[in-house]
């Protein structure tokens, strides 16, 4: 496991005010992954593990929070010291090509975190020589969709079996970086204002 990317952790704060902590998951988040998981609605956990999966197992745990944020990376959002969201990434073995998945608590949907997650993931992984990401999502999923396309990434999609599977460049190009830009809903860095003078 590669050294924990400390400096990638930082204070967020969304459109409605709500003072959020974004940092890279660590191993000793297994309890707090546990619990989140025990908060979701059973629609978000089918929409996130294709099942009703109402209790992750030890393993899924293990397997979730011990990653080596190089091919396996996982962002977490937390609020009042429990997670709210979690983004990752997983590199698929000998190409560049990673995949993605996110899961927000319901009650903190619409606020950008989705969206942010994915910005952010993509920085990570494009310094880490990843140029793409993949994602498999029920073609129902308006919300999931809806992230990929306000990011400005050029999204390519093929459906069976009711499965979306999307696929783009993250590249930052001219259209992702204005396309930034212009996210006023997506949460963003709380600015210190001592460090900012
Ligand atoms: C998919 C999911 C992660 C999105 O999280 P979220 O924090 O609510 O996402 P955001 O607020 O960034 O964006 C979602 C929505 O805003 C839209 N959106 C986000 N930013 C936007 C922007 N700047 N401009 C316009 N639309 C934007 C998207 O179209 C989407 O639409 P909706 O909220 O009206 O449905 C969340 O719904 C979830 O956890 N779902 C269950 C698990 C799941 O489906 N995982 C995906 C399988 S990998």
């Amino acid at each position: 496991m590669s050294a924990y990317p400390a400096a990638l952790a930082t204070d967020i704060v969304t459109d409605s005010g709500f003072q959020l902590s974004l940092r890279p998951i660590r191993p000793d988040d297994a309890a707090l992954l546990e619990r989140f998981h025990q908060r979701l609605s059973s629609q978000s956990i089918y929409k996130r593990y294709f099942s009703l999966h109402p209790v992750l197992s030890e393993h899924e745990l293990r397997y979730l929070t011990e990653v080596d944020y190089v091919t396996r990376f996982a962002y977490v959002v937390e609020y009042l010291g429990e997670l709210i969201g979690v983004g990752r990434f997983d590199r698929i073995p000998e190409t560049s090509v990673a995949e993605v998945a996110f899961i927000v608590s319901d009650e903190f949907h619409h606020l950008g975190i989705g969206l942010m997650l994915l910005e952010r993931l993509a920085d990570v992984a494009w310094s880490l020589g990843i140029t793409t990401f993949c994602a498999e999502t029920q073609a129902d999923n308006r919300s999931m969709m809806g992230v990929f396309l306000a990011s400005g990434f050029v999204v390519k999609t093929r459906m069976e079996d009711e499965i979306i599977s999307a696929r783009f460049s993250i590249e930052p190009t001219e259209a992702s970086r204005a396309s930034r830009a212009r996210h006023s809903r997506v949460p963003h860095e709380v600015v210190n204002e001592e460090e900012a003078r």
